[in-house]
This record gives C-alpha cells, sequence and structure tokens, in this order.
C-alpha cells in the first residue's frame, strides 16, 4: 500500500478521530462520575459508539477523498484517454477500489509511449534535415556545372568552334548524373516509404549475372578489370524480384569496377545454404577501412578512400541495394580489407 493512497490516510483520519472521541468520552464520563468506568454497561457503550464511529468516519473520509482526487485527475485522465484510444472509444474510469493504480499506471504507460514516440520524431527530424542537406549538396554541384558552362556559352562561347560542342557534352553529362540522382532518391522514397511493389519470380542468378556482366563489360575494359564468373551450366534457381536483383548486381557490380585497382579482377560466387543461395561479389580493390564499412549502406555516405579515387560516386547505390534486399526479406553485407579487396553479399531464396 503507498502512502499516499485515500485507504490508508483514510484509516489514519478514523483512527485519529475514533481516539479524540475516547478520550473526550472518558474524560467526560469521570468528570460526570469517576467510577463510571467500573461499571459494564457505559463501557459496552463506549466500544460499541466508537467502533461505530470509526466504520463512518473511515468510509466518509475515504469517499469524499477519492471523490475529490477523482473529480481532481478526470478531467487529466480523460484527455489522456481521448488521445490513447481512438474517436468514441473513450472510457471514464470507475471509483473502484484501485482507480488511482488504474490511472498512475496509464499514465506511466502513456508517458513512456509518448518519450519513445518523441525520440523517435527527434531522429526522424534529424533525418530530414540531414537528408534535405545531403539531397541538396548533391545537386549543387552538377546545377552549378551546367550554370558555368551555359554562362561561358553565352559569353560568346557558342561562336567558338573549339569549346562550344564539348560544352554541350558536359552540360549533358551534367543533366545525365542530375537525372540519375532524381531517379535513385525517388527509388530509395519508394523503398522506404513501403511503396515499393516487389514482382517476385522464380529466375536464374547465374543466368541474370551474365547479363549484368555483359553490360558492364565495356566499362570494366576500360580499367582493364576482368569480371569472373562461375562457369557451371546448372541453372540456380531463386525467388525475388529480377528487375530489382539486376540493379542489386549491377550497383556492386559497378563498385567492384569503380573501386578495383586497375588490372583487377572481381569474381562473382554463389554459395549453397540450404534454403538460400548467398551470391557474393570479391574484388582486389583499394577496400574499405574498418570503421568506415558499417557506414557505407547509408544513403549518401562515401567512404574517404573512395571519395578520393572517384568523385563522381552518389553514395546512394548501396543504399539501394540494402533496401531492396530488405524488402525481400533478406540482407546484404560487406566485409573488406584495405589495400586487399572487398566482398559484398547477398541471399536469396533457394527455389
Ligand atoms: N567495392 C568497393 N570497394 C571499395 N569501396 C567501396 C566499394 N563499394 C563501395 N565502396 C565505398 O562505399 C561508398 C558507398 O557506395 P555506394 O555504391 O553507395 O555509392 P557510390 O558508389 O559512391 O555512388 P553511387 O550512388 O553512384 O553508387 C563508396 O563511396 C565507396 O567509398
Ligand atoms: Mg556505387
Amino acid at each position: 500500500m503507498k502512502y499516499y493512497e485515500p485507504r490508508l490516510i483514510s484509516l489514519t483520519n478514523a483512527i485519529v478521530v475514533t481516539a479524540i472521541y475516547i478520550i473526550l468520552f472518558i474524560i467526560g464520563a469521570l468528570i460526570i462520575s469517576p467510577d463510571v468506568l467500573h461499571h459494564l454497561y457505559p463501557m459496552v457503550y463506549l466500544v460499541l459508539s466508537a467502533s461505530l464511529l470509526f466504520i463512518i468516519s473511515f468510509l466518509v473520509f475515504r469517499f469524499t477523498l477519492e471523490r475529490f482526487i477523482y473529480s481532481k485527475i478526470r478531467l487529466i485522465y480523460k484527455s489522456i484517454h481521448s488521445i490513447k484510444t481512438k474517436k468514441g472509444e473513450v472510457k471514464t474510469p470507475r471509483i473502484d477500489t484501485n482507480f488511482l493504480d488504474v490511472v498512475s499506471n496509464e499514465v506511466e504507460q502513456w508517458q513512456q509511449e509518448k518519450s519513445i514516440e518523441i525520440k523517435q520524431l527527434r531522429q526522424l527530424e534529424q533525418y530530414r534535415r540531414e537528408f534535405i542537406g545531403n539531397v541538396s549538396h548533391e545537386l549543387k554541384t552538377p546545377l552549378f556545372n551546367i550554370q558555368g558552362y551555359v554562362l561561358t556559352l553565352l559569353d560568346g562561347g557558342l561562336e567558338d568552334a573549339t569549346i562550344n560542342k564539348e560544352y554541350l557534352k558536359r552540360t549533358e553529362k551534367s543533366i545525365e548524373r542530375l537525372i540519375r540522382i532524381v531517379e535513385d532518391l525517388d527509388e530509395i522514397a519508394q523503398l522506404e516509404s513501403g511503396q515499393m511493389q516487389l514482382n517476385i519470380t522464380r529466375f536464374d542468378i547465374l543466368a541474370l549475372t551474365r547479363e549484368v556482366i555483359e553490360l558492364l563489360e565495356m566499362k570494366a575494359r576500360k580499367k582493364k578489370i576482368r569480371l569472373v564468373c562461375p562457369m557451371q551450366e546448372k541453372p540456380l534457381f531463386v525467388e525475388g524480384d529480377q528487375e530489382k536483383i539486376r540493379q542489386v548486381l549491377t550497383n556492386l557490380l559497378e563498385n567492384s569496377i569503380r573501386y578495383g585497382n586497375e588490372k583487377g579482377r572481381t569474381k562473382i560466387s554463389f554459395f549453397d545454404m540450404d534454403e538460400h543461395i548467398l551470391t557474393e561479389i570479391t574484388d582486389n580493390g583499394i577496400g574499405i577501412e574498418p570503421e568506415e564499412l558499417p557506414r557505407v549502406f547509408e544513403r549518401f555516405y562515401r567512404a574517404p578512400r573512395g571519395r578520393a579515387s572517384f568523385s563522381k560516386g552518389k553514395g546512394l547505390g548501396l543504399a539501394i541495394v540494402k533496401h531492396i534486399m530488405e524488402a525481400h526479406g533478406q540482407t546484404a553485407n560487406a566485409r573488406s580489407a584495405t589495400g586487399v579487396g572487398t566482398t559484398f553479399g547477398f541471399t536469396l531464396k533457394k527455389v
């Protein structure tokens, strides 16, 4: 029992009132007749009346006290309840023996819920601020570049045959980059809001990987990087959204080329793990520092080594990979050793 409970307060008050009554009764009796205490009837009367007084005063105190407290907290309770429950479900607390406990438990629970909510809102606000900052930063570079090229062309460059075509080409490249950033952002926004509908089918991951390799062969050749895929003929059937997995493979293979060393190699391996197929893409490129590794899947994150050796990255590719794999209920992971190479892997359900 808590010391401030109405029951305990009423009990103390009833004891005090009864004790005062008994004392006054005894003093009064002694004044009227000193030997009255030796008689049975006055004593029986005293015991009975004191008991009755005790019970009545206890009940009156308790009722008044609870009414008073109840009237004070009812409004608070009601407003908390109307926030907690849906419209029309507002419940008024009943005055029963433990209504204060009920109310205090509910308020405590409500307070915990609210503090979690506030924490989440703060994180969301922080994320929103960072996101807007990152987006505007990413958009700024190509926009300023375009502005620079156009101004040069307007300032007479248009007539200069040595630069006009070149500057238009550069403008086109910057526009292309802007479009890619916006497309990636749109993709991330859709994946994060859960609006992305996956078109799950059964497909051969080996065949899909070969298709992606074919498309990236030119890029790899420019850096003299060999893309090595297992020779096996047997298909590896998995379940997933083929187009989204194509994007995952493209992003990972592009990274292995982008952050790979000249004359390097990227090896693609498949591992049969009972219910899943694990696909791994291993390069022998610049690698990622151990402290950077957990962050590479964050949107807009670019490790300092990567940034230095390849400035055009947007830092969105791996965030998209992570979201796509999570939407599949699967995971993507990475391990790396600086100067040795990096391995990215993801699993898909075998069918
Ligand atoms: N294979 C790799 N080897 C070394 N570093 C890598 C590798 N893959 C990714 N990284 C690091 O992780 C960072 C994030 O990669 P991510 O693919 O998300 O972005 P990006 O390649 O910079 O740009 P984009 O959005 O165009 O893909 C890169 O900037 C790079 O620093
Ligand atoms: Mg990338």
